[in-house]
């Protein structure tokens, strides 16, 4: 400021011209002269879709070219994807006292955010209030989680609070990240990174970017190409033969993936990326891995869907993908946990359909959760609790047993419940036969 070279003699009379213009700004949230908020701090914030929620402010930093504070904030209750750097102008200036009361009154009295949902979705239908609490709430309080998972989750959290990179640009979409991922130093500090689509070798600058794009002569991901059924393909990388991509992809899943830890020790992994494919190349459009040999009998260690592909039914696909590979391998797997809010909704969805399909075709005889296991790959454990939400299944006599009438599976299948996945596997499609090594969980 240009009043702190003014000789002490003179500043008691200067500051006093000086202390009104400050408040001012503080008030307004002007840029220049402010002093930032403190770190810990609760303000009501406004969030991108201009609804008003409680927030802690995480993280500030001084943005040169607006020439003003923004802060890290987190929004209470809320899912940390929706955290995010917001300018001043965005924080209402009277601060608030977040004790448990207050807090519940500030939830009754402001809207409740509408969600992850796109703007063109905007109108929530009752259904999608209710998952809309359930996906961006936050899952357990440390409260009531278990010593030792609340000791990780707060070192997990502290480590990962702020995400640097806000955005990154990959083909032809410019994406909001969700999380902290760690990549390298000075890549992760960058508000954007570039990466190529193909080879996922990620830029801080544009001019590398376009320089790369020139050079790089990839059109697809590394490694075979198992599935092709119309512009869908499937490409299976082995971790140990392709290291670098792994990890390229790995940390690009990161910005998207709250809990997965998995970044740079990927040979005991297999990745299975799926693409749209025209005539430029094969794109990337999401993927997951599995590894090799699971001794907790997972298919699935991390599945994701890139944002701008999401809800178009390539999660499903890919969660129907993985039940394909073990059905060839003749066993049963189950997706690693925790899973997360979506990946949550999009299985149980998944294991829904899978299952009212088999009930409403199902004529006579006896069916048990074991056969409905085996015909689907699907373990046990997620048949029960599939079933158990359905209000399908009883415990009767030391276990578990289908309790269903048609008009109860019909009931399902007219719900809300039960969507046709809009994508498919063609198992024909699929040029693959199981390694020794691929072999995961129990056998069939
Ligand atoms: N809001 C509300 N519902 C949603 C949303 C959303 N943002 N996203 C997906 N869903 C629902 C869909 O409506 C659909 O259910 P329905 O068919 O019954 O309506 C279901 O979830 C799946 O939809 P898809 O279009 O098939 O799935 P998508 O391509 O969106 O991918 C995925 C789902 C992979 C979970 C994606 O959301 C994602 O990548 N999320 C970030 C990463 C992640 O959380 N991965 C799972 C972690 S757990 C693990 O890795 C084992
Ligand atoms: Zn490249």
């Amino acid at each position: 400021m240009a009043e702190d070279k003014v000789s002490t003699t003179d500043s008691t009379e200067i500051k006093k011209e000086v202390e009104p213009k400050q408040a001012q700004n503080e008030e307004d949230g002007e840029s220049g002269e402010e002093q930032p908020l403190d770190i810990g701090e609760h303000y009501v914030v406004q969030r991108s879709d201009e609804t008003w929620h409680p927030a802690e402010i995480i993280q500030t930093r001084f943005n040169d070219t607006e020439q003003q504070y923004e802060y890290y904030v987190h929004y209470e209750g809320l899912n940390r994807r929706l955290d995010e750097w917001v300018p001043r102008s965005r924080v209402m200036s009277s601060q608030f006292n977040m004790d448990a009361k207050m807090s519940e009154k500030m939830w009754k009295e402001i809207p409740v955010a509408s969600d992850v949902l796109t703007d063109t979705d905007r109108k929530i239908t009752r259904n999608q209030k209710r998952r809309h609490d359930e996906i961006n709430h936050v899952q357990k309080t440390y409260a009531e989680m278990d010593p030792t998972t609340a000791a990780l989750e707060k070192e997990h959290e502290q480590i990962t609070k702020v995400k640097y990179i806000d955005r990154i640009q990959i083909g032809r979409f410019e994406i909001d990240t969700w999380y902290f991922s760690p990549y390298p130093e000075e890549y992760g500090s960058q508000n954007k990174l570039w990466i190529c689509e193909y080879c996922l070798k990620y830029m801080r600058l544009e001019k590398s970017y376009r320089y790369h794009m020139g050079e790089c002569t990839w059109r697809q991901p590394v490694g075979k190409e198992i599935y092709r059924r119309g512009t869908l393909s499937v490409y299976e990388v082995d971790g140990k033969d392709h290291k670098i991509y792994c990890q390229n992809l790995c940390l690009l899943a990161k910005l998207f993936l709250d809990h997965k830890t998995l970044y740079f020790d990927v040979e005991p992994f297999l990745f299975y990326i799926l693409c749209e494919v025209d005539k430029q190349g094969a794109h990337i459009v999401g993927y997951f891995s599995k590894e090799k040999e699971s001794p907790d009998g997972n298919n699935v260690a991390c599945i994701l869907t890139l944002p701008p592909y999401q809800r178009q039914g390539y999660g499903k696909l890919l969660i129907a993908f993985s039940y394909e590979l073990s059905r060839r391998e003749e066993t049963v797997g189950s997706p690693e946990q925790p899973l997360s809010d979506l990946g949550k909704l999009s299985y149980r969805s998944y294991w829904s359909w899978v299952l009212l399909e088999i009930l409403r075709d199902f004529r006579g005889g006896t069916l048990s959760i074991k056969d409905l296991s085996q015909m689907t790959s699907i373990t046990q454990t997620d048949i029960i609790y599939t079933l158990q939400c359905m209000n399908m299944v009883k415990y009767w006599k030391g276990q578990h047993v289908i309790c269903v009438t048609p008009k109860l599976v019909e009931e399902h299948i007219k719900s809300s419940q039960y969507k046709r996945p809009r994508l498919c596997v063609d198992s024909g499609a699929l040029r693959w036969t199981p390694r020794r090594h691929n072999k995961v969980g129990a056998k069939k």
